[in-house]
């Protein structure tokens, strides 16, 4: 069959046609169909039989242009290959946090997966003040088994080099080179900038070239160092949670990049969670500071956890195959520091790639719903100064802040030194 843009009844006549979704809907005759996509880029659909409501589906199907803007906004469907393939590859590292792939057809761009009934977007819960026991030490162990296992340190050099030429994904890397990289430390037609932010902050970020230099040099390690395969887009909206499980979804991003990209970009999105709550737990009648610790209590278990993991199964790796990276270390100091400045390396890294994500959620087209929800102008710039301030400050004193707990102090000495 031909490409096609399914809708809801088109959907249920193809959806007969699949001998897995059959198997776990049982009764074909009646089903419900809803869109629910919130997302920017695709039509998401949740399916369950009249006949068993209890079971239930996902479909998602990625259709040849951008779903918010239209047919005006040309976006290859083919990023839902570059999607199945990261959904299956980490969902077979870690099962317990990616929901499973029922059946993909690449024809129709289109994936059925597993629907997480029971969880919530981290982002939206995040904005109520909830709180999730297992937050960080599922996305510290999830982070360090994709970002390990996807690299020269697990896969053999030839396969490391098979990996990186068959996901390329271009146009969606593109996107991001643009909106996260480039335009938002420019003054750029597509930047949108909220009403109350001064107009000199802006232009004091534009005009300061240590600043464009710092996101140019992010830009270049994000094209080229090609270290492990990446979800790619790992911000609070892409995970799915609840007291007792997380699920990262949506990696239709997935490419080849850094490893610090995607602990940096779930860094500041935990930063602009926690600079938001001075509204939002005010809002909620509540003393910020409790949440607001919670927060940035995550943001360092995530480092830690992570960091920690990622150099244990490095170690477990070394252990089994009874070689190491660097070959024979006649002396064990040698491969302990090659291993510290490993992992410095990906923090400082990290600590960029979230500068960016935070200047790129405050002056560019895209931005997070903890802020941009603010209805009053002023209480919503005033956060924004401190999004742009850290955002500034990591991206300008990454080699220089040394471990998480300085980066949590910026990011504390930021929400109290401005107006
Ligand atoms: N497996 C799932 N189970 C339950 N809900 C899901 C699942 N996958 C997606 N959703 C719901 O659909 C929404 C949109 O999904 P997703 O983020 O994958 O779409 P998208 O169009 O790629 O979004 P974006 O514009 O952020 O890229 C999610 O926020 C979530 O509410
Ligand atoms: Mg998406």
């Amino acid at each position: 069959m031909d490409f096609t843009s399914l809708n809801i009844s088109t959907l249920a006549n193809y959806l007969r046609t699949v001998p897995s979704v059959t198997a776990l809907l049982g009764d074909m005759d009646a089903l419900d169909i809803v869109e629910v996509g919130d997302g920017n880029l695709n039509y998401v659909y949740f399916v369950s039989s009249q006949a068993n409501p209890r079971a239930s589906l996902v479909v998602k199907q990625a259709l040849p242009y951008m779903r918010l803007v239209g047919e005006g906004w040309p976006l290859t469907r083919h990023r839902s290959d570059r999607e199945a393939h990261a959904l299956r590859q980490f969902g077979a590292l870690c099962p317990q946090h990616v929901p499973q792939v029922l059946h993909f057809d690449s024809a129709q761009s289109l994936i059925i997966m597993q629907r997480l009934s029971h969880h919530q977007n981290l982002r939206k819960g995040l904005i109520q003040g909830l709180r999730y026991p297992f937050l960080a030490q599922h996305l510290s162990g999830y982070l360090a088994r994709t970002l390990f296992h996807g690299s020269d340190l697990y896969l053999g050099a030839d396969a490391k080099k098979q990996a990186v030429a068959q996901t390329i994904n271009g146009e969606l890397c593109k996107i991001t080179e643009d909106l996260v990289f480039t335009c938002p430390f420019e003054d750029h037609a597509s930047n949108v900038y909220s009403p109350a932010l001064p107009r000199t902050e802006i232009e004091r970020l534009h005009n300061n070239p240590a600043l464009r230099v710092a996101a140019a040099q992010m830009k270049w390690a994000f094209m080229n160092q090609t270290e492990t395969l990446l979800h790619g887009d790992l911000h609070t909206g892409s995970v799915m949670v609840n007291q007792t499980d997380t699920y990262v979804i949506d990696p239709e991003f997935a490419c080849y990049g850094p490893l610090g990209f995607d602990p940096g970009l779930l860094l500041a999105n935990l930063f602009t969670a926690y600079l938001s709550q001075d509204w939002h737990r005010l809002q909620a009648g509540e003393d910020p500071a409790p949440y607001q610790d919670w927060l940035l209590a995550q943001a360092g278990d995530l480092w830690r956890g992570f960091s920690e993991s990622f150099l244990r199964l490095w170690q477990e790796h070394e252990d089994q195959a009874g070689a190491g990276f660097m070959g024979c270390a006649r002396d064990a100091s040698s491969q302990t520091l090659f291993r510290q400045q490993f992992v410095r390396r990906i923090f400082s890294d990290a600590l960029g790639f979230a500068g960016c994500e935070l200047i790129r959620r405050t002056l560019g087209l895209a931005k997070v719903a903890e802020v941009a929800s603010i209805p009053d102008p002023q209480a919503r710039a005033a956060i924004e100064l401190r999004t742009l301030s850290l955002g500034e400050a990591l991206l300008l004193q990454r080699h220089h802040i040394i471990n998480i707990d300085q980066a949590l102090d910026l990011a504390r000495q930021t929400r109290r030194s401005l107006p």
